[in-house]
This record gives structure tokens, sequence and C-alpha cells, in this order.
């Protein structure tokens, strides 16, 4: 296929072709996954944060969020019940809680890798390049830092002050320092335009990522962007599936605020592009605190029930649960 133009984007975004843009994403999915679907197991571990992200229901300012931060011991244990159940990767996120040493970070992974084959996959936040590259060193094998969008002014704004340029920063050291990488944006942040996300494609294909997540923006109401537009879905499914397009090989999560939306909305991601699910394995009691946006973790069910279900959501498509850590191919093939 020719190479998708910055105007071929547009028209796809502004919803030019849907049926044959989500025909072509399937196809390459097809090509390069096959009927595999990966399953990553998250473990959300904290949701303490130390940052005002105006989009987030966890930030700082929040004071309605019951906070919770687990114990090392019980962070192994959730991630051994998703182990045990079938998951070939454990996903450790938390907000940017800092309270954690990089000792207790390096128990977590050793904890976890010496008893289990399975892929870690780090979600931290801004900590340290040097404390990445330790981490590294202990085993853990990929890490995900959102940009949220890419373009620095819109990154200021949204992230209370943050540096965009200090995260491009952090994400490029930990491609140097071997991880598999991945990155993404939400999908109609207040204020989007269809050429800023077409300009966030192509900077996060230029990237060259070992993933990309892109889901809905969901307005919470403890935020400064309660009154916001919800964002319209379709976006999303374009935006993914034009990522698909651009990154053949990328691992591409059917995001969990995807069903938010649509009860049948990572079904339909899967179907247009996407070739991973995430299904959270954090224990239930505290699973409804994890509130980024409203209905994430609205279901409460125990690890091998959340992992089975995610299988039979696979299954049910037609697709098959891999029982590969799924690793990166775009590594692989390069
Ligand atoms: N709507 C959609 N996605 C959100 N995230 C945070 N807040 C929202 C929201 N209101 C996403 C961000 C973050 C991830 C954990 O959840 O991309 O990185
Ligand atoms: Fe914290 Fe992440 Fe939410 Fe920002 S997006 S407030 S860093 S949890």
């Amino acid at each position: 296929m020719a190479v998708l133009g910055r105007d071929d984007i547009l028209y796809y975004l502004n919803g030019g072709n849907d049926e044959e843009l989500y025909a072509i994403a399937d196809g390459l999915r097809e090509e390069s996954f096959g009927r595999e679907v990966y399953l990553r197991a998250i473990v959300e571990f904290s949701n303490i944060c130390n940052k005002k992200c105006n989009y987030c229901g966890l930030r700082a300012p929040n004071s309605k969020v019951s906070r919770y931060r687990m114990e090392v011991d019980s962070i192994i244990d959730s991630a051994r019940l998703a182990a045990e159940a079938g998951a070939r990767t454990i996903v450790l996120q938390s907000g940017d809680d800092f309270n954690y040493s990089p000792g207790q970070v390096e128990e977590i992974i050793l904890g976890i890798k010496e008893s289990y084959d399975v892929a870690v996959t780090l979600s931290l936040g801004d900590r340290s390049a040097g404390e990445y590259e330790h981490w590294f060193n202990c085993g853990a094998d990929r890490c995900l830092l959102k940009l949220e969008t890419t373009a620095p002014d819109i990154y200021k704004k949204i992230r209370c002050g943050e540096n965009y340029h200090q995260r491009i920063e952090l994400l490029r050291s930990l491609q140097d320092i071997g991880y598999e990488v991945g990155s993404g944006i939400i999908v109609g942040l207040p204020d989007y335009t269809l050429e800023q996300l077409a300009d966030d494609l192509l900077f996060l294909s230029a990237l060259d990522l070992d993933m990309i997540a892109a889901g809905p923006f969901i307005p919470h109401p403890d935020t400064p962007f309660s009154s916001a537009e919800t964002s319209d879905i379709e976006l999303s499914y374009r935006f993914t599936a034009l990522a698909r397009m651009l990154n053949p090989l990328s691992n591409i999560p059917a995001t969990s605020a995807l069903d938010s939306f649509d009860s049948k909305g990572r079904e339909k991601g899967l179907q247009r592009g996407c070739n991973v699910i995430m299904p959270s394995v954090t224990p239930a009691a505290k699973r409804k605190d994890y509130n980024i946006y409203p209905g994430k973790n609205a279901i409460s069910v125990d690890v091998a029930d959340t992992i089975s279900r995610a299988e039979e959501l696979v299954r049910a498509l037609g697709f098959v649960p891999s029982a590969s850590k799924g690793s990166s191919r775009r590594m692989n093939n390069v």
C-alpha cells in the first residue's frame, strides 16, 4: 500500500471511509499476528499520585478518592494469581507515587520473575532514567510512558506545568536502555483538532514504539475537565486503526476506556486493528478506587475470573488468547 500521508490520515480521521479503514487495519493485524491476541494483566498497586493532570480522577488535589498503597507482598501475590490464571505479561501500574523505593520495586520485579515465566511491564510515571535502568537490569522487560498529546503547549496545559521535553527525553532513554517501550495519547481531549490528532499519529509513529495506546477522553466529575464534552468514540477507533496502518508490527491495545462508552468497545477495537487487551487484576476491594475516569474498573470479580472473562471475550470473536508473552514483533523483525 502507498505511504499514508497527512492528508489521507485527515480523510480517515474525519470519517471519510470507516469501512475501508477498519478493513485495512484488520487485515494488517491479521498479517502481523494471525489469530493471536495478547492479554496483559494490570496490577494497579497504588492510586496515590503527586501530579495534577487536569483530565485524571487520581490527580493529587482530588480529595474524594479513597487512596490505597499496596504492600510489596500483596503486589507480588496479585501478579502470582494472574500468572497462575494464565497471564504471560504483568503490568505494574500506579499513579506518580514515589513512595516505593527503587529497592522495593526491585523486590517486586524479582519476586515475580523468579517464580513465573512472564514479562513485566512498568507503568510508574516519571521515575528517573537511572532507576529505570536499574529495574531493567533486575529483569523488567517493558515500559509504558504515555505522552497524552504530542503538542508541547497542550501537554503543559493538560498536565499542569509538566515538561513535555523531559517526558520525551525519558521515553528515548527507556528505548536506549533496551526496554520495549509503549506510549500513546488520549483521543478527544478538550479543544482537540483533527489536525493535532494527525500530527500525534505521525509523531508517535516516528518514535518507533513497540506499543501504541490510545483511548477516548472521558470527563471525570472531580477534575477541572468535568464539564468538557465526552469524546466521540469513533475517533478512537479511527485513531488506533490508523496507528495500525502506520505501525503494522506494534502492539496496539483495545483500551478499557472503550468499554466505558460501549459494552462492546474492546471487541470492536480488536476487529479494527488492535491486538491486545489489558484486564485489571487489582484486588477486587481496591479496583473501584483506581477511578481514573468514570466507568473504569466497574466490574469487580476475582483474578482467575477476570482472566477467564478476557479469554472468553477473545475466543467469542474467533481469536485465540496467545500462550506467548507477546514480545514486540517490531523488535524481532528489525
Ligand atoms: N479519560 C480517558 N483516559 C484517561 N486517562 C487518564 N484520565 C483519563 C480520562 N479522563 C488515561 C491516561 C493515563 C491512563 C492511565 O489513563 O492516558 O495515562
Ligand atoms: Fe497522576 Fe497519571 Fe493521573 Fe496524571 S494521569 S494525575 S500522573 S495518575
